[in-house]
């Protein structure tokens, strides 16, 4: 397969990409599973923008955007990257009504705009709560009926191929990928001189977390084997509020996010004895930024023994959930819960990753070709910690802003020489395996790990202890990986693995606490560790 671009991730970042790319050339957007199966399809609050009437009327501004984003960063966003970023907000927004979005109005017909931690005014534009869904139907709907875009589920990318690795002596740059047709077990070559890598997060390394089971941090794997720079992986957000089902069957049911929506609405965050407890811990209480939110609970629950604390709504009234919150509300309701009655029982859960492939305002990698946008990408927009609804504006901005640095910058592009040579997969002394339970039990006790000891609340011990483990499943999984045919949950492991170090290491270089990275043994912050944290493989 050849295409002019190619796109790994069928999210908004992905999709927004092809979609206009497809005015100048061919794209090949390839997915694993189906299209739908993405963080951006589980989204829920909404995409936050300073909207011009909002300016007019309500007194916001992107300046007010701007400090927010900062505020939550604590100190490591890059104020180039927020500006870019945010300037872009109405065109983001007409963007996605072009594409048949329709955001909820109010009755004047304006847009209706909802609140959530850390915004000093409410700026975030919503389709009641599945704003993910939405969009990514309409982008789905929008790039199938394009004659340059061809679509391929069930497509898994393994490794992007370089010159380098490739032992090209040009410079580095990006030849394609490796990619294992789900359907048939073939592992294809897919050329292409511009790669967009939009992978999304890599919430399943963890074992609670509110992502979908495709966020397994496969783009951020690949980069990195590919030797690209990556950043501040020690900044993963927990979500405060997932729902709490311990009786749950299914990766859906566990990972139930009650959005943080809820609280810009007046829900309230209590304990069993029924204390807004998070007062203590910041006067903005329930709608404090997240890792000041999910380290109350945290606490919390540490020092009460509690299983988890609760989200009430019930002083709301009646009706208000069902209208605003139809899809929580329901499915809550299908669990058994009637939020209308009983506080919602919740705990954080791993939920953002905020670094990922370091990149600059136009999606560009530290390896000609490869452009990585949305969540797997680190622009420096979110620093220490993603200020809420910030990530579905990113992936539109970035995507729109690769393709223009792309247009802009074609003719001096090198391309990939004609007489190169690709070797083909299948020269790998592989057999089928025949055991899988290898597979299962590194996967489980990977995510178990991580959550034990390099989730919320961190130590130098419990890092370290987390580093020797994962060097011995790293050695496993590559024996199995090497030996055996390759499969989607063995790839999936890989990079689960792969991801996992890269979190540790990063958190074991930053000896201090700041934003959503907090340690016990380093719990000030120290501007000695202000800048990012880089790791690259050599
Ligand atoms: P994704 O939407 O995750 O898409 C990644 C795509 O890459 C998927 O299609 C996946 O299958 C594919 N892929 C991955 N690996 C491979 C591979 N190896 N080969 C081929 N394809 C691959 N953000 C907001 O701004 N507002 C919200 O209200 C909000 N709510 C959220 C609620 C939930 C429950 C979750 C989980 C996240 C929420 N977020 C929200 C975050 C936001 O949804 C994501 O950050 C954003 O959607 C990421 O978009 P993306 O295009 O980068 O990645
Ligand atoms: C939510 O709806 O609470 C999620 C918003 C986000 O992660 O940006």
């Amino acid at each position: 397969m050849q295409s002019d671009f190619l796109v790994i991730g069928s999210g908004i970042a992905g999709l927004s990409f092809a979609i206009h790319a497809a005015k100048y050339g061919s794209v090949t957007v390839i997915t694993k599973g189906k299209m739908l199966e993405s963080n951006t399809a589980w989204a829920q609050g909404g995409i936050s923008a300073v909207l011009d009437k909002a300016k007019r009327e309500m007194g916001d501004n992107e300046e007010a955007h701007i400090a927010d984003t900062l505020d939550a960063g604590a100190g490591l966003c890059k104020e180039h990257a927020v500006k870019t970023i945010i300037d872009e907000g109405n065109a983001t927004i007409d963007d996605l009504v072009n594409f048949g979005v329709e955001f909820d109005r109010n009755d004047d017909d304006s847009y209706s705009l909802g609140k959530e931690g850390g915004h000093s005014q409410r700026r975030i534009l919503h389709c009641k709560d599945t704003t993910g869904l939405e969009i990514a139907k309409a982008l789905i709907e929008t790039a199938k009926k394009l004659d340059n875009v061809t679509i391929l589920e069930e497509h898994f990318a393994i490794d992007l191929i370089t010159t380098a690795k490739l032992g090209i002596a040009i410079e580095d740059r990006i030849v394609g990928a490796y990619v294992l047709d789900e359907a048939t077990g073939k592992v294809n070559i897919f050329k292409s001189n511009q790669v967009l890598l939009a992978t999304g997060g890599c919430g399943k390394v963890y074992l609670y977390t509110t992502n979908p089971d495709s966020s397994t941090g496969d783009g951020l794997a690949m980069a990195w084997r590919a030797g690209a720079t990556i950043s501040n992986m020690e900044f993963v957000q927990f979500h405060p509020t997932c729902f709490y089902n311990p009786s749950a069957q299914g990766a859906e049911a566990r990972s139930f996010l009650v959005s943080e929506a809820v609280r810009g609405e007046g829900g309230i965050l209590i304990n069993a004895q029924g204390v807004e407890f998070t007062k203590q811990h910041d006067p903005r209480g329930s709608l404090a930024p997240r890792d000041i939110v999910a380290r109350a609970i945290d606490h919390e629950i540490k020092k009460t023994g509690a299983a988890c604390i609760y989200l009430d709504v019930t002083h709301k009234p009646k009706g208000f959930m069902k209208e605003r919150f139809p899809h929580i509300y329901e499915t809550l309701l299908s669990f058994g819960h009637d939020c209308e009655k009983d506080p919602i029982p919740v705990v954080p859960a791993a939920h953002y990753q905020c670094g990922g492939v370091t990149t600059d305002t136009d999606a560009r990698t530290t390896i000609q070709g490869l452009y990585a946008i949305g969540e797997v990408a680190c622009t420096g927009l979110h620093g220490a910690n993603r200020l809420a609804s910030n990530s579905l504006l990113e992936g539109n901005v970035m995507a729109r802003r690769a393709l223009r640095y792309i247009v802009k910058n074609l003719k001096h592009h090198k391309s990939i020489p004609n007489d190169i040579t690709i070797p083909s997969w299948e020269g790998r002394d592989a057999t089928p395996p025949d055991e899988l339970v290898l597979v299962s039990h590194n996967w489980d006790e990977i995510r178990r790990l991580m959550w034990d000891y390099v989730s919320i609340v961190r130590t130098d011990n419990r890092l370290q202890r987390a580093a020797r483990r994962l060097r011995n499943l790293r050695k496993e999984v590559r024996e199995f990986y090497w030996g055996h045919t390759v499969t989607s949950d063995i790839l999936e492991l890989r990079n689960l693995v792969a991801t996992s170090m890269l979190i540790v290491d990063c958190a074991i270089r930053r000896k201090e606490s700041r934003g959503i990275h907090y340690t016990l043994d380093h719990p000030e912050k120290n501007d000695q560790y202000l800048s990012d944290t880089e790791v690259r493989k050599f």
